[in-house]
């Protein structure tokens, strides 16, 4: 096993210098806060340049990055067809804010990519992708009420950043407390948050405020607080809840989004949403994101229905570029078996080393270090501390060998097309040395 990408000796000045220069400039000198380092007791990297599988930081360290800008760059970076494709769009305009063949070609592209999808509104990030869907939800029902999960992450939508105990089920007014402050509590009581995998707390749920409901919205595969796989009997269940109460199921499909295969992974569970909200991949490492759904519940978004949603850089032809690009080559024969088959030698080489709790969940590309022994979670509330310390106490180890991993243990490292075995196994050796220093 090869151990190290970096070079010998490891300096950050560079990095500690401009973290110290961007927290007089930018709240806590990131952009968005899981970049700040915090969990894993440090201070963050700077990226210089990245290519494939390779990221350079500001100080010359190299690393193998597993993060992947937290998961659009599925070809790895800088891919030469999609860099290609877009400086060809970049010189015929960086932004038209009019209409352009692009957008069609992508709207068609997922429409056909997700059956039962009739038509695609195209915007600029997951999160307003969400807040798209849940406004088309209440627009399309008449009514206010959100069912989210706990821990679930949908972006930084108001009413999607709140918690609820499953004490609130059975209270007579649904509410939530918000987890962000700047949230008013009339925003945060339009959100009822349950724990996943549990029906029965739905279906108690439901009627009592079921007429009140206008959307659930779920990752059907969760994957942004650890990786909790759900059954497909509980995704059932939700269609049915829905069906029954005309409530509305949002597949919030922003990471899994053409990350397992061509479409989504509600196809792949025999389970079709009302709509689907998409980003990260359909970008190719640009701002896009988009909602889908069927053409009824579609055309209720202005300029046909009375459902508000515009953007100066919807449809930004550049970032439009990308996505395409990324898509064309999803499409072909070699980028899925490639991933599977990282992601079953990732699982064979953990195995290897003997050490019981270097383990994780994974689903095709997608995998969480999930330290500890015994059942891996499929709900929040069950995540092991253990698990949680380890991680975060291997970190900076793991970093110095020259593997970059999302800095947090209840984020998921997602591989890439850039990826080689080699690469693999680097990583489970610096994980096994790391290993050694903890309890
Ligand atoms: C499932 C899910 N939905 C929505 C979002 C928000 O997307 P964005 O960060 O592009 O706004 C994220 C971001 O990580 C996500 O994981």
């Amino acid at each position: 096993m090869s151990s190290t990408n970096s070079p010998k000796t490891w300096q950050r000045s560079r990095s500690d210098a401009l973290y110290d220069q961007a927290c007089a400039l930018i709240p806590g000198g990131v952009n968005s806060p899981v970049r700040a380092f915090k969990s894993v007791h440090g201070r963050p990297i700077y990226f210089a340049s990245a290519q494939g599988a390779n990221v350079t930081d500001a100080d010359g360290n190299e690393y193998i990055d597993f993060c992947n800008s937290w998961g659009p760059l599925i070809l790895g970076h800088a891919d030469a067809d999609v860099v290609r494709s877009v400086q060809e769009s970049a010189v015929r305009g960086l932004s038209y804010g009019a209409c352009h063949v692009g957008e069609v070609r992508m709207a068609k592209a997922l429409v056909d990519a997700f059956p039962g999808m009739e038509m695609a509104r195209l915007v600029s990030s997951g999160t307003e992708a969400v807040m798209t869907a849940l406004r088309l939800s209440r627009g399309a029902t008449g009514r206010s009420l959100i069912v989210k999960f706990e821990g679930g992450y949908h972006g930084h939508v108001d009413a999607l950043l709140v918690k609820a105990g499953s004490g609130l089920i059975t209270a007579a007014e649904p509410g939530a407390e918000a987890s962000s402050a700047g949230i008013p509590k009339e925003i945060a009581h339009t959100t009822v948050a349950v724990p996943l995998g549990n029906l029965d707390q739905l279906r108690e749920l439901f009627a009592l405020h079921g007429e009140r409901i206008a959307a659930i919205i779920i990752e059907p595969l969760p994957a942004n607080n650890g990786l909790l796989v759900q059954s497909k009997a509980f995704l059932q269940g939700l269609r049915q809840l829905c069906d029954q109460y005309d409530s509305l199921l949002i597949f919030d499909e922003v990471i899994s989004g053409f990350r397992l295969h061509y479409g989504g992974f509600g196809h792949l569970m025999g389970v079709r949403p009302d709509l689907i909200t998409l980003g990260k991949i359909i970008g190719g490492g640009m701002p896009v994101g988009a909602v889908v759904g069927p053409k009824k519940i579609m055309e209720l978004l202005a300029p046909v229905g009375p459902v508000y949603q515009a953007g100066t850089l919807s449809g930004n032809p550049v970032g439009i570029a990308a996505g395409l690009e990324t898509l064309c080559k999803l499409a072909g024969p070699k980028v899925y078996p490639h991933l599977e088959a990282l992601g079953q030698h990732l699982e064979t080489r953990l195995q290897q080393t003997g050490i019981p709790w270097l383990r994780g969940r994974r689903i095709g590309s997608i995998f969480w270090p999930y330290f500890d022994v015994g059942e891996i979670p499929t709900d929040a509330a069950s995540i092991s501390p253990v698990a949680v310390r380890r991680f975060n106490a291997m970190y900076q180890q793991v970093l110095q060998a020259g593997y970059y991993l999302p800095p947090s243990a209840y984020e998921v490292l997602f591989l890439s097309y850039a990826h080689q075995r080699e690469h693999i196994d680097g990583l489970v050796q610096a994980l096994a040395n790391a290993a050694q220093g903890v309890d």
